[in-house]
């Protein structure tokens, strides 16, 4: 082991995030305010993965905490998890104008950040939000409507969750059986009990 020589080339959330809050590597960063790096606990189990920051994001430097924002904690908060119990990023970290879709070539620019991010924090679920997540992080699956509330086996251990982005339900109030609300209220309950299984299994001695 050489651990001086190691340190100094460690790479940290913190030294990732001040290299997102300059980075140029995409066009996007023209327009930023500023960079979104992504929040929560660095040892969580579950990721949350948007597509990009929106207006609220860009102004405030942290990831869904605009109107898709409350959406989430809402849906986090209807089964009991914390936000700060998880963490939450997305794709790009820089505001597409106008909230447009980023394109791929952006996507691509901003995916080695996405990837270290996962292999410091080492989830065990990925929970990609809407289809621009979804089909970023598994290029075979189906459309959201179809991809939704199923655990796929991703990368090794990780499993990858889809759900509607929070945006879409904003866009559907209903309750309704069937709707969008109602869907993703299923599937944060499947996220739930799939932590609740991973804590018995850990006071069990179990991995
Ligand atoms: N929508 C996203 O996909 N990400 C955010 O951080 C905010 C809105
Ligand atoms: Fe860099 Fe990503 Fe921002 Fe593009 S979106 S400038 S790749 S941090």
């Amino acid at each position: 082991m050489k651990p001086s020589s190691d340190a100094a080339v460690a790479v940290t959330l913190e030294s990732l995030r001040s290299r997102v809050l300059t980075c140029t590597a995409c066009p996007l960063s023209a327009s930023r305010t500023h960079g979104v790096f992504g929040e929560g606990d660095p040892g969580a189990r579950v990721m949350f993965i948007g597509e990009g920051p929106g207006e609220v994001e860009d102004s405030t430097g942290r990831p869904f905490v605009g109107p898709a924002g409350q959406k989430l904690d809402e849906v986090l908060t209807s089964v009991g998890i914390a936000r700060e119990s998880v963490y939450i990023g997305n794709i790009v970290k820089c505001r597409p104008p106008g909230n447009r879709v980023p394109s791929r070539g952006e996507m691509e620019a901003c995916t080695p950040y996405l990837e270290a991010q996962i292999a410091l924090i080492q989830p065990s679920l990925v929970v990609s939000l809407g289809n621009t997540a979804t089909q970023w992080l598994k290029p075979d699956a189906p459309g959201i409507t179809q991809s939704r509330g199923t655990f796929y086996s991703w990368r090794g251990d990780i499993l990858l969750f889809p759900m509607f982005h929070p945006s879409y339900l904003l866009r559907y109030p209903s309750r309704d059986k069937g709707s969008p609300k109602y869907l993703t209220w299923l599937d944060i309950q499947k996220v739930k009990a799939w932590l609740g299984e991973r804590e018995n299994r850990t006071s069990a001695g179990l991995s």
